[in-house]
């Protein structure tokens, strides 16, 4: 079948304004971050299940390749996309079920959009345990078939935990329906974990049951500084025990980071509350259903820590305007990524390990780039840090030279990961940009074991080849 003939088979079944070519492909950006024109084939825009599963049946028969699109806000090029692919779009598939109060459970669409369905968890009086920077724009779909971590990993666990069911449609058109409502269901395999992370190489997610958990309005905050990394391993260990379960972020910034986004002679900086050259510092949130509890039972137990010196310096936010201005310290990455070239990390290793990891990566690097800025943070009691590695002098490099640059600092920021049982990978995926790196983190055995199941389940590779496994 040529891909004219595929492209008219697929308007009968998805309707004509459901085919775009040309210039409506090209009008799209390829990425949230990245506005050059997107390119494809086409994209197909399925309403439902139905539909994408005779969409993939065609696909399959054409021997044409497939790229799933959620809300590309992912950062390994996962939904990386060529002129000869055609972008499956879940855009269309976006509804949200009403909410089962007593299973506390939802079930939605792929293209359901994050915020959407957090919003309908809250009207219900309930929460999903899911949240990350891209809420407005990331789809559930996509945060399934990445297995998105985020914000709320501590409390919570990632994506993989908040998914009681899927239905997914595998490349040769068939429906698995394992729409699962219940909190335990052991007959047998789990199927739906081998979809969940699999950054759409083995089937295409259409509709997800999620697990919703009691709602948690209240909401203490507070900033803390530290002089020495066992000061912070030494209260996140009383945090976590001192209240109780209700510790929703830990997320550390080494002095680097913290100095830069509150550099008052920077444009986006915030305040900085605190003095800002201790060694490292961490917002700590705690959440609870009583505001005059949660606010107690955390002045408590951060109280405590200063008196036993566990914490050097600490400020707790009086209104939700301070909150969202201590957030901004950590999420705001637009003034560390103007440096050029800066190369971006996303890993995990034990917490124990972690100030030695970044000592020594630092005194690697500056072997090489004596003036290089290393800057670290993360979502610490998750075992996760982003690592940014900014290598002064290189901004009239060509491309090639800067790609060896970048090699340059993969390899060190990557190789000492092995030992230590880490990863290259810890809530970002594989996607192609990680992929020459994955035997650092998983066995010949199991990287085998994944071509075999690619192979199993998409004997014809048309499911975004290429990304993950060759
Ligand atoms: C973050 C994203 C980049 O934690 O993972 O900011
Ligand atoms: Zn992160």
């Amino acid at each position: 079948m040529d891909r004219d003939t595929l492209l008219a088979r697929l308007v009968l079944v998805v309707g004509p304004d459901n085919v775009l070519t040309g210039a409506d492909v090209s009008s799209r950006a390829t990425h949230f971050w990245d506005a050059s024109p997107l390119t494809a084939a086409a994209i197909v825009r399925p309403a439902d299940t139905t539909q994408t599963a005779a969409v993939l049946k065609l696909c399959h028969e054409a021997g044409q390749v497939v790229v799933t699109h959620g809300g590309a806000t992912g950062l390994v090029k996962g939904h990386a996309s060529t002129s000869n692919d055609i972008v499956l779009s879940m855009e269309r598939m976006n509804a949200i079920d009403a909410v089962d109060l007593t299973g506390r459970t939802v079930t939605v669409g792929a293209g359901a959009i994050l915020q959407n369905v957090q919003q309908a968890a809250e009207e219900a009086g309930l929460q999903l345990g899911l949240d990350l920077g891209a809420r407005g724009s990331c789809t559930i779909g996509g945060n399934i078939s990445t297995n998105a971590g985020g914000l709320s990993v501590l409390r919570y666990g990632m994506t993989r935990e908040q998914v009681l069911g899927l239905e997914v449609v595998l490349a040769d058109g068939t429906t698995l329906s394992s729409l699962n409502r219940m909190m335990k269901n052991n007959a047998g395999y789990d199927l739906k974990q081998l979809f969940i992370g699999s950054e759409g190489t083995l089937g295409v997610i259409t509709r997800a049951v999620l697990r919703l958990r009691p709602a948690t309005p209240a909401v203490a905050t507070a900033l803390l500084a530290f002089d020495s990394f066992d000061q912070v391993t030494a209260t996140l260990a009383h945090l976590s025990h001192a209240l109780n379960g209700t510790l929703d972020a830990y997320e550390v910034i080494w002095q680097p980071f913290y100095a830069l986004n509150t550099d008052p002679e920077r444009d986006g900086s915030s305040p900085s509350p605190l003095p800002r050259d201790y060694a490292l510092y961490a917002i700590v949130e705690s959440r609870g259903s009583d505001a005059d509890e949660t606010a107690s039972s955390f002045e408590q137990a951060l109280g405590n820590a200063l008196e036993n010196e566990l914490i050097t310096d600490a400020v707790i936010v009086q209104s939700e305007r301070e909150r969202q201005t201590i957030w901004h310290i950590r999420e705001h990455i637009d003034i560390a990524l103007q440096h050029d070239p800066v190369f971006v990390y996303d890993i995990s290793l034990p917490i124990t390990d972690m100030q030695q990891y970044v000592d020594n990566i630092l005194a690697e690097l500056q072997i090489r780039w004596p003036d290089v800025i290393l800057y670290v943070y993360g979502h610490l009691a998750d075992g996760n840090l982003h690592v940014l590695v900014a290598p002064p002098g290189g901004q009239d490099l060509d491309a090639e030279e800067k790609a060896r640059w970048h090699e340059y600092s993969n390899q060190l920021i990557y190789q000492p990961l092995q030992s230590l049982g880490g990863s290259i990978s810890a809530e970002h995926g594989i996607g192609l940009s990680k992929k020459p790196y994955l035997s650092l983190s998983r066995s010949a055995a199991e990287i085998l074991l994944m071509q075999g199941l690619k192979h199993t389940l998409d004997p014809s590779g048309i499911l975004n080849p290429g990304k993950i496994i060759d």
